[in-house]
């Protein structure tokens, strides 16, 4: 897939882009995409926002602004499905990841200050999605929440030998968290490594976990948060 992040501040992304899932990826031929609004702005002195009509605090990112850096990217030719991150948009979960995951080309437009021009929602956004209701000074953090969960779900950025599809929440574990994992010492201050984990018996381990995951979804039941 490609993905494509618009953003003031690009810089923002390049931590994001040493990451082995997100290096994995890219190997594997996907595309990652930064691009700054103020390089195609229309307006002088690469201004990309302005003050609300109406007055009150802030800044708002222009709706020109966001015009014109989509027509720079892509011209009359197709475009990806265009996602807004907003504080009041849909909730991201792993079934949004997996529609995410299952496009061809995605972009994802951060905001800043007050947020855009409510004519960007109305005629640009394909979709708005938040990272969880509370407000963030910009949307590079939520992108990058957005840009990690949808990047480790494609094939091979795990190495081969892992795979995004049994984790918490995903299909195979019927949408339940995950059960838990120990690893060496078997034995640490008298806190013991399950035995059925040392058995050896693949089958009673696999039963064991999914029996985990269904405590862990009923206790997750009663106190979602
Ligand atoms: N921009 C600011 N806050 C945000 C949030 N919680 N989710 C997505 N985008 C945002």
């Amino acid at each position: 897939m490609r993905l494509d992040i618009f953003s003031l501040f690009p810089e923002a992304f390049d931590w994001l882009q040493t990451q082995r899932p997100v290096q994995n990826a890219l190997k594997e031929g996907n595309e990652l995409r930064l691009f700054n609004y103020r390089d195609s702005t229309p307006l002088t002195g690469r201004q990309v926002d302005d003050a609300p009509y109406g007055g009150g605090a802030g800044m708002v990112l222009r709706v020109d602004v966001i015009d014109a850096s989509l027509q720079a990217a892509y011209g009359e030719g197709v475009r990806p499905r265009i996602v807004l991150l907003t504080p009041t948009g849909r909730l991201l979960d792993d079934e949004l990841a997996d529609e995410l995951v299952s496009e061809r080309h995605v972009a994802l437009l951060c905001g800043r200050y007050e947020g855009f021009d409510e004519r960007v929602h109305e005629h640009f956004a394909d979709d708005e999605v938040s990272i969880g209701r509370y407000v963030l000074a910009g949307g590079e953090m939520p992108a990058m929440v957005v840009a990690d969960v949808v990047m480790r779900k494609l094939p091979g950025a795990l190495g081969h030998e892992r795979s995004a599809v049994e984790e918490s929440f995903s299909q195979v574990l019927e949408g339940m968290p995950e059960y838990p994992h120990y690893t060496r010492p078997a034995q640490y201050r008298g806190w013991s490594v399950p035995d059925v984990l040392v058995s050896g018996d693949h089958e009673r381990v696999r039963l064991w976990r999914m029996e985990q995951s269904r405590a862990r979804a009923e206790q997750f039941e009663k106190n979602p948060e």
